[in-house]
């Protein structure tokens, strides 16, 4: 679906779906170039990923492989807790790989912060990570990504993989939910 479709949830779109192809597809230039004679693996960072890897992995020259962590950062019950939990781990042997981190959202980073320490920690040659969107006025930790999509304002956004109580995942634009929706 469109914001169109769902216009009274929302009040102003962020990034349209046009723009996250066009950024898509510059990215994977990037990515292709890059991981040139690498041995590249994706990991996608359930569940708001999903839609992430499924374009950006189509829109990459090469046959990089991918693979799915799905992690819990609420822990003790804030996600500001930066207790991260794994639900479900890597299939994959990352042991001298290129893992490239596919993320929607960096918000305060606590995630990515602890993922990144977690595959260094297993002998990945290499790990650097790629997320859409980034709130960089949210952060708690810097954490150092490589290919950023779009900055966008510590706002409530949904869509395009990123859901408020599992809705608004299947949006295909990034837009803030409206507050009359979660209060
Ligand atoms: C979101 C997002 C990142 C994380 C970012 O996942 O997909 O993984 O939060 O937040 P942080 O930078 O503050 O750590 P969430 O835990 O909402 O799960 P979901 O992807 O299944 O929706």
């Amino acid at each position: 679906m469109r914001a169109a479709d769902v216009s009274s949830d929302i009040t102003e779109v962020l990034v349209t779906e046009e723009q996250i192809s066009a950024k898509l597809e510059e990215v994977a230039a990037r990515v292709d170039a890059d991981y040139e004679g690498k041995d590249l693996l994706l990991v996608g960072v359930l569940k708001g990923a999903i839609m992430v890897m499924a374009d950006f992995s189509r829109a990459l020259k090469v046959t990089a492989p991918m693979d799915w962590m799905a992690v819990s950062s609420y822990g003790a019950g804030t996600k500001s807790s930066g207790v991260v939990q794994i639900r479900k781990d890597l299939d994959t042997d990352i042991l001298g790989k290129h893992v490239l981190i596919v993320e929607d959202i960096i918000d305060s980073g606590l995630t990515l912060s602890w993922l990144l320490e977690n595959f260094t920690a297993r002998g990945a040659a290499s790990v650097e990570v790629f997320a859409l969107l980034r709130k960089p006025e949210a952060a708690k930790v810097e954490v150092p990504c490589k290919y950023v999509g779009f900055d966008i304002p510590t706002e409530f956004v949904v869509g395009y993989g990123l859901d408020y109580a599992e809705r608004y995942r299947n949006l295909r634009d990034v837009a803030i939910l409206a507050p009359h929706v979660y209060s």
